[in-house]
């Protein structure tokens, strides 16, 4: 039986993409996704979800703070793990409950380094040239209700050229996270996911 993920995102969702893929193209890595959250009704990986027959939600701010809704979905989906690529929106405490050590999330620094609330997207990349980093990387990590906190499933790195700017650092991160996100992914589903306490 595969283990059911959702991805959630809030903008281009090239992660989402590439692990949607992968996914629907092996069926022996025994991962499924089978729904798509996005807190954007413009983003991106709505239209590839849509082209790849994938269920997609957007969820409203007003009903975030209940998830009412995204909890239903979830459900209904039966969705073991949740996959965060690119999403924005602080993890409210109702869903870390509802899936404990089941949502995982990537960040493109090497944590604990260049992480915390406003540490994203360009962010992080202007910070790490700024401060002349040899190397940056990416993070897998457990998600609790603190930005970029929880436990590290895995990180990699990347060097840099003194030369490089952060456009070209987000480019070298990017191409990191394509290759290893859903490799990490379904590593966790196959070692087993951490047990519910
Ligand atoms: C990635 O760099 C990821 O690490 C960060 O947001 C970016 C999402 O990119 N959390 P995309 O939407 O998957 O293209």
């Amino acid at each position: 039986m595969s283990t059911r993920i959702a991805i959630f995102v809030s903008g281009g969702g090239s992660n989402a993409r590439v692990m949607i893929d992968r996914f629907q193209a092996h069926p022996e890595d025994g991962v499924e996704v089978v729904l798509l959250v996005s807190n954007k009704a413009t983003a991106g990986a709505l239209t590839v979800a849509a082209e790849r027959g994938l269920p997609s939600l957007v969820v409203k701010r007003s009903e975030w703070a209940s998830g009412t809704e995204l909890l239903g979905a979830l459900e209904h989906y039966a969705v073991d793990l949740i996959v965060l690529a690119g999403f924005l929106w602080l993890i409210p405490g109702y869903l870390v409950a509802a899936f404990p050590d089941r949502i995982v999330n990537i960040h493109p620094a090497l944590l604990p380094q260049y992480g915390g609330k406003g540490m994203y997207g360009r962010h992080v990349h202007q910070a790490v040239k700024a401060a002349g980093e040899s190397e940056t990387g990416i993070t897998v990590h457990y998600v609790n209700e603190n930005y970029d906190e929880g436990d590290i499933i895995y990180q990699a790195a990347v060097r840099l050229d003194p030369d490089d700017s952060p456009e070209k650092i987000a480019e070298r991160v990017l191409r990191l996270e394509h290759a290893n996100y859903w490799r990490v992914v379904r590593r966790l589903v196959q070692s087993g996911l951490r047990p519910r306490q």
